[in-house]
């Protein structure tokens, strides 16, 4: 992609955005220009904010043009620096928080057609006000964008539940590369016309269109919970009591969230109002809520009952079961706040593991034996989504463990950890996406004939590979 050479850049793009549409400056960009773990430091040409569809439209019809290339940026809260630009200097920022309107709500019809730039939260409390649902809920939700959400697939914490953001869109309205607008955004349910052309754009992390609104999928509210703190010896106990609540409670399990005692002791120690919930370290917890939209359920019962006879056998060592409303947000804090508190506490490298339920004892097993002989300098923070297989295999840097020796480990570590989870039959990328940090564990794990055919989506879609340059499939010719 050349750029430089283009005359008239700034010229042109005042025209397509306005001077409130476009920022030039170092100190104005200096935020678009890094990813949320810091990971990634780009340089762009300008970073451009439309206001409109049809701005978005003219602009990528431009840099079609000029072969300019573009890279859309939500609430940048990706883990995998898809939203940064790379070193050249000669990409432009789409900067989408200027679309951010919510075009309706259907309360009737069960859906909400939201711009892209809207926040999560936004699209929640809009929902809300409809005495709705929207069921995605992250710990991000203040941050990222619907656009985000829908460009990386984002999961979360009731994927068990409501499924991942694939499954909560009904339509899409996309700008193709060239700027031809693709006015998909229906409200439909059923719609079998041909290929499922919206479908390709998520989890594209921008690199086939620019999504600038969707029609979301709605639900009724939660009119009933119950949420309880879980002590286990083991991962195997927390698998077969995921199992055994889903039966007791006539499968209404919304999140079943799995913690290591080494999480709750660094959220504990540096997220404030922060506390171990249970009076005794154990090795293993859950996190899990029981949810119905009808009132009065006795799902506290349900759960309580469930989780004696489990004490009784031993299959659990403790349990806390939230009485109210503030118990209940103060285990979600301890549980939304383990990645901020891994991030305070120094040097991290993730790892987004997708595994079958069944393997996911014996994986851990495995992976950690290998972490303790081979890398002293760091320890296991495992957690995650266990009701949807999804581990986040993270490692810590070890207290008093060098910085950048730890960072050093980390190819050796990945490869080690996933093929691994290739040899599990599972996945190296569960809900985070490929961006640029894992662009070579795709070309490793995917097979070539899947390879083939998304290089093929994406000569057809992006001709000029304009879209998010680099990204996903990497440099090579597309
Ligand atoms: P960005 O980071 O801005 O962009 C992500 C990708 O999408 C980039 O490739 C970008 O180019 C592309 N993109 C953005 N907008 C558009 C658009 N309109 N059209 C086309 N492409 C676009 N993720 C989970 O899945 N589950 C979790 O539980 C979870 N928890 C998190 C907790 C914390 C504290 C943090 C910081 C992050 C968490 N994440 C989680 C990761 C992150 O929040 C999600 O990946 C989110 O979906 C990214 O949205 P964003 O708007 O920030 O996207
Ligand atoms: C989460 O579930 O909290 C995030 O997706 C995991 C992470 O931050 O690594
Ligand atoms: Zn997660």
């Amino acid at each position: 992609m050349t750029t430089l050479a283009v005359p008239n850049i700034e010229a042109r793009l005042l025209d397509i955005l306005g001077p409130e549409g476009l920022m030039l400056s170092a100190a104005q960009m200096a935020p678009f220009l890094v990813d949320h773990r810091q990971l990634y430091h780009g340089r762009a040409r300008a970073v451009a904010a439309p206001r409109t569809v049809e701005e978005v439209s003219r602009l990528l019809a431009w840099c079609n043009d000029e072969r300019i290339g573009v890279v859309p940026q939500g609430g940048n809260t990706g883990y995998c620096g898809g939203a940064t630009p790379d070193e050249s200097g000669c990409e432009i920022v789409l900067c989408m928080r200027r679309l951010a309107r919510i075009r309706s709500v259907d309360a009737l019809n069960y859906s909400l057609l939201a711009e892209a730039g809207c926040t999560l939260h936004e699209v929640r409390a809009a929902a809300d006000a409809a005495a709705r649902l929207f069921p995605l809920s992250l710990g991000s939700e203040g941050s990222c964008q619907i656009g985000g959400n829908l460009s990386t697939n984002a999961g979360g914490l009731s994927v068990l539940r409501y499924g991942m953001m694939r499954d909560l869109v009904l339509g899409l309205e996309v700008v193709l590369a060239d700027g031809r607008l693709l006015p998909c955004a229906q409200a439909l349910r059923k719609d079998n016309t041909g290929y499922d052309v919206k479908s390709l754009f998520v989890g594209a992390e921008g690199t086939l269109g620019i999504i600038t609104a969707a029609n979301l999928k709605l639900f009724p509210q939660i009119r009933s919970s119950a949420t309880a703190f879980v002590a286990l010896p083991d991962i195997a106990g927390a698998v077969a009591l995921l199992s055994e609540l889903r039966a007791a409670s006539g499968d209404r399990v919304s999140s079943f969230e799995l913690i290591p005692r080494i999480a709750v002791e660094l959220a504990a120690r540096h997220i404030p109002l922060v506390a171990d919930p249970l009076g005794h370290p154990h090795p293993w917890y859950v996190l899990c809520e029981l949810s119905s939209s009808e009132e009065g359920t006795a799902l506290a019962e349900v759960l309580e009952r469930a989780l004696g006879d489990a004490l009784e056998r031993g299959a659990i060592l403790d349990a806390a079961i939230a009485q109210n409303e503030r118990q209940r947000q103060a285990l979600w804090r301890l549980r939304e706040n383990i990645p901020e508190a891994q991030r305070r506490d120094g040097a991290s490298l993730k790892h987004d593991l997708s595994l079958p339920i069944t393997v996911l004892a014996q994986f851990v097993e495995r992976a950690a034996a290998w972490l303790d002989a081979n890398v002293p300098e760091g320890r296991l923070v495992a957690y995650g989504h266990l009701g949807d297989g999804n581990l986040h295999f993270n490692l810590n840097q070890a207290p008093g463990a060098d910085r950048t020796r730890f960072l050093a480990r980390e190819a050796v570590v990945k490869r080690a950890v996933h093929d691994l989870v290739r040899d599990f039959g599972g996945s190296f990328s569960a809900e985070h996406g490929i961006g640029q940090l894992k662009i070579d564990e795709l070309a490793r794990y995917a097979p070539p004939v899947e390879l083939e055919v998304m290089r093929a989506i994406k000569r057809a879609l992006d001709p000029r590979g304009i879209l998010n340059p680099g990204k996903v499939l990497g440099t090579e010719p597309p």
